[in-house]
């Protein structure tokens, strides 16, 4: 079959990334017999370099026409980088966030799994990780305070900033739909996260996910204030299946997730809308301080490939050559700095690369 995808390189170490992964589509594509059309799009820094703005109209209408985007990651060191010079929405982000609104991305997927072979790079105690845990955090991603209306003005003499918190039903439904079918296919458990103790959004998500609930009687939904969750995934990340959360609560979440699988460089991420469409990026960022040295770890940037092949294109068995080639390299004892410990190869970002790619079956 031949693939028409999107790729957005991007900033920092996107590049570097991105490039790993597209190595191992194409020995996915010579093992399985598909071919690819590359879309380069542009995005990010890499775009204001360009047109001066982190996103045109023609880039997003060229990745609406394809089957799916491959991304890697935008912005740059706040601190240095002239990007963020510009107002908030020239900034690199807002690219990011057009592109979710404009493509109606409101599913995230991010699933976070420690492996087995990775346990040592986790920074809990042995016995709360025993067995490993998987969990899937479904992230809302086109609403609340991401995308409601915010300014910045004087208010009787007082500097005050305003940022909007909305949610209606239908948004929350969708996504609480999502959740119960991903549920479905996994362990049948959805903790739903919010702040229902203090916020409206919150009480009206409460509502709209037990309504939901009602369709699904095999899985056991439970909600959980986001406080609490962001304790429990260190005092107990094996309770947890199916996290569904707004989109700031899963922001904040799905890193503290990454940290406990050992690596935010081992996460990958689906944002999906109602068709088979979907933007694949690894849900870490672009890490400026070590872009271009080839020390990244591309490994959630393939994984958000394999991703990619199972949702996006039903490509099932290649997907799972991808995630089983990942898995014996990493038994085979190879690591990227960033999860690397005693005893094992340290390897860098291409080198990687060509290991997953070689044993791809
Ligand atoms: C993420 C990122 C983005 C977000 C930033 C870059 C705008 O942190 O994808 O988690 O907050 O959604
Ligand atoms: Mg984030």
């Amino acid at each position: 079959m031949e693939l028409n995808i999107g790729v957005i390189r991007g900033d920092g170490i996107g590049p570097e990334i991105v490039f790993e992964a597209i190595k191992v589509l194409n020995k996915v594509g010579e093992v399985y017999g598909h071919t690819y059309k590359y879309n380069e799009l542009l995005m990010g820094g890499a775009s204001i370099d360009v047109h001066g703005i982190p996103l045109t109209d023609e880039t997003v209408a060229i990745a609406k026409s394809c089957d799916a985007v491959l991304m890697g990651s935008i912005g740059g060191d706040a601190k240095v980088s002239p990007w963020y010079k510009l107002e908030p929405s020239k900034r690199p982000e807002a690219g990011l966030l057009k592109i979710r609104k404009e493509l109606n991305l409101f599913a995230n997927l991010r699933p976070a799994v420690l492996y087995d072979e990775l346990k040592g790079a986790c920074p809990l105690k042995e016995e709360l990780t025993e067995g490993g845990f998987d969990m899937m955090i479904m992230r809302e991603l086109t609403g609340g305070l991401y995308f409601g209306n915010r300014e910045t003005k004087q208010v009787d003499g007082v500097l005050t900033a305003k940022d909007e918190l909305t949610y209606n039903e239908n948004e929350i439904r969708r996504i609480a739909i999502r959740a119960f079918d991903i549920a479905m296919k996994r362990n049948k458990k959805v903790i739903s996260v919010d702040k229902a103790n203090v916020l409206d959004s919150s009480r009206l998500w409460r509502k709209v996910v037990e309504e939901v609930a009602i369709d699904y009687p095999e899985v056991t939904l439970e909600h959980m204030l986001v406080d609490n969750c962001a304790m429990q995934l260190v005092k107990n990340p094996k309770q947890f299946d199916v996290i569904l959360t707004e989109n700031m609560f899963g922001d904040i979440l799905s890193d503290e997730a990454s940290m406990i699988t050992g690596s935010i460089g081992m996460l990958a991420s689906a944002s999906l809308n109602d068709t088979k469409f979907g933007l694949y990026e690894p849900s870490g960022g672009s890490a400026p301080d070590i872009a271009g040295k080839g020390i990244a770890n591309p490994i959630a940037t393939i994984l958000s490939a394999a991703m990619m092949l199972r949702f996006s294109f039903d490509l099932d068995k290649e997907a799972d050559a991808i995630e089983n080639a990942v898995s014996q390299v990493l038994k085979d004892g190879y690591r990227t700095i960033d999860i690397m410990s005693e005893g094992k190869t340290q390897v860098n970002t291409a080198e990687i690369g060509n290991l997953i790619a070689e044993n791809i079956k």
